[in-house]
């Protein structure tokens, strides 16, 4: 009978994200080799888990064609040099792509038919531009199960601004500049950069080290953001700059259970507590992460005030405004997104569940007042993904707030 498993994120590094097309890092760079760079980075730094012993490799893309199909796992694994032996297979549920990695890798160590896994994802949106080749059932629109706007996700952004009016232009702004200076004083402290793996990348220059995230705009002002276009709709709300940038990229995590850490002598980074996806109207797609997280919170036996470390996925700043305003948590709440989001790191899809798990990881490690932190995203076509994760440093004490 297979033995229940307390289940471990051990560890989690990511590439530096590119911006998408043409003068981004990564446009002659593979996207299948940005995981696999990746996996290896994260193999060396963990030389303590023997290789054949890795139960799964699960790893996630939206567009799942090209240089990001073929079962990425078992093709990047076979590329980072795990041995044949150990399987792999590819997920998609679009931007929590990676989070479902994490957490169906997680559930089968759980349930004891794993000891230790590799989860990860990629979106190379440059070459696979968001629903470039895909064929939506006409139904959709025809029986009108979904608005044809549901497909843009700018557009169900526009929405959510339309449904609650008080999440200001001016606040959304606001809570985008913060995350560019949040995220330029994290780089400046050298917070992000122990868990990025360096990419050597090739443009007409030559061959160059990609070391840090290409899209970040460290000067951005609030005239600035006031003065830019509003691409989804014409005097709507959502511009470039409240927006996460189309990106390129990928992220590993390693996944292991209570005898695999014993076993190895590992040194988890976090304990998953929960896991909830839900879904929501498709176009207000940014609201998903609010039943998901209450879920999630539900299944844990706790409440908001429990989590002591947010990281949310940044996809626009409307939508992390209306899950903040719904829980009653400040726009400028100190445990949110401490060390700023994807609106200035970048987003690339299926990658970005890791992400956060990366960065909550490594706060974690600087904050032992906190015991539970939660990652939390939205998904196209109108879901939520939240999972809730203990801190093995938590000092036992309460937390001041
Ligand atoms: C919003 C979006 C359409 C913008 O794309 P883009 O036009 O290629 O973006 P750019 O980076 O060129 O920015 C557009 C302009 O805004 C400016 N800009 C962007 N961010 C800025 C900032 N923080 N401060 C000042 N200016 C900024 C750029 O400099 C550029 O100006 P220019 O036109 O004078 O060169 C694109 O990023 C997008 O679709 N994002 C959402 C992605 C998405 O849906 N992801 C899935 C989520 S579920």
């Amino acid at each position: 009978m297979a033995e229940r498993a307390d289940v471990f994120f051990v560890d989690g590094v990511r590439t530096p994200f590119g911006r998408a097309g043409e003068k981004g890092i990564y446009w002659n760079t593979r996207a299948d080799d940005l995981v696999v760079k990746a996996m290896i980075g994260l193999l060396e730094r963990n030389p303590q888990v023997p290789k054949e012993r890795i139960d799964e490799v699960g790893i996630a893309a939206t567009s799942q064609q090209g240089d990001q199909g073929l079962t990425l796992g078992r093709t990047t694994a076979l590329l980072a040099g795990i041995p044949r032996t150990v399987p792999g297979y590819a997920i998609d549920r679009m931007c929590a792509g990676a989070m479902t990695a994490v957490t169906q890798v997680g559930s089968a160590i759980g349930f004891g038919a794993y000891d230790v896994a590799i989860a990860g994802g990629v979106e190379h949106m440059g070459r696979h531009p968001l629903g470039a080749g895909a064929d939506p059932n006409p139904r959709f629109v025809s029986e009108k199960l979904v608005s044809a706007d549901a497909l843009n996700m700018g557009k169900t952004a526009e929405r959510i601004h339309d449904r609650y009016p008080h999440l200001t232009k001016e606040r959304a702004d606001r809570y985008s500049m913060r995350s560019q200076q949040k995220v330029a004083a994290a780089y400046a402290a050298g917070k992000i950069q122990p868990d990025l793996v360096p990419i050597a990348v090739q443009s007409e220059e030559g061959w160059g080290l990609a070391t840090e995230d290409q899209g970040m705009r460290p000067d951005t002002t609030m005239e600035g953001l006031a003065g830019l276009k509003t691409p989804f709709r014409t005097h709507g709300r959502v511009t470039a700059g409240s927006s996460s940038p189309l990106t390129d990229g990928a992220t590993v995590s390693l996944i292991a259970g209570s005898d695999a850490v014993k076993e190895f002598g590992l040194a988890p980074k976090m304990r998953m507590v929960s896991f909830a996806f839900a879904g929501v109207d498709p176009e207000i797609m940014g609201l998903g992460p609010v039943p998901s997280t209450e879920k999630a919170l539900r299944k844990a036996g706790l409440t908001i005030d429990d989590i002591g470390l947010l990281e949310l996925n940044e996809a626009f700043a409307i939508q992390v405004l209306a899950l903040l305003d719904h829980f009653g948590i400040d726009d400028d709440d100190p445990r949110v997104n401490p060390w700023g989001g994807a609106i200035a790191v970048g987003h690339p899809l299926a990658a970005s569940g890791v992400r956060l798990m990366i960065q909550l990881a490594a706060q974690f490690a600087e904050r032992p007042d906190v015991r539970y932190g939660l990652t939390a995203m939205c998904v196209g076509l109108g879901q939520g993904g939240s999972v809730i994760w203990e801190n093995p440093h938590w000092n036992g004490k309460k937390r001041s707030r």
